[in-house]
């Protein structure tokens, strides 16, 4: 067998991966080279996660990994293994917007939509460590998703909102 067909073999493995997913266990055998946005979107059909550039440059595949925001097409989806992950799927309750969501159709906080999975996770990150944050708290946390349509203005006073909502519900 030569070099070349080991290293063939080995990646036409299958690893088993178990993960939690917006509270559901899912459990999958994927290649070891599979992204996790790609596992996200394609093997799981949740297709809110999205995909804008493939290089990390534009936080459109963002999502929760442990509660962290993760560009989940700079993850192999093998990494995510154990993990709970949280997709834009999993933040509305029974019918109920949660408080980002609420806060992004409040103020106003997306046109065309397509940076907004990313931009909401991310925020929910940033409110549980610092429920009023600044405008420049905002921009340092956002600063890793790119939008082209909004100027960014009302993602910022969306995200302040958010945290309003989120102490007047608590
Ligand atoms: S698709 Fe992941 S950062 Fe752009
Ligand atoms: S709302 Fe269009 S990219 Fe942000």
């Amino acid at each position: 067998m030569t070099e070349l067909a080991t290293h063939t073999e080995v990646a036409a493995t299958l690893h088993p991966i178990a993960v939690t997913v917006n509270g559901q266990d899912r459990a999958a055998a994927v290649e070891p080279r599979m992204l996790l946005v790609h596992f996200i979107r394609e093997s799981l059909g949740l297709t809110g996660t999205h995909i804008g550039c493939d290089t990390s440059g534009c936080g459109a595949c963002t999502v929760l990994v442990n509660d962290v925001p993760m560009k989940s097409c700079a993850m192999f989806a093998v990494q995510a293994n154990g993990a709970e992950i949280t997709t834009v799927e999993g933040l509305e309750r029974g019918g109920q917007l949660h408080p980002i969501q609420q806060a992004f159709s409040e103020e106003h906080g997306l046109q065309c939509g397509f940076c907004t999975p990313g931009m909401m996770l991310t925020s929910i990150a940033l409110l549980a460590e610092n429920p009023s944050p600044s405008n420049e708290d905002v921009r340092w946390a956002l600063s890793g998703q790119i939008c082209r349509c909004t100027g960014y203005q009302n993602i910022v006073k969306a995200v302040q909102r958010a945290g309003e909502l989120m102490k007047e519900g608590s």
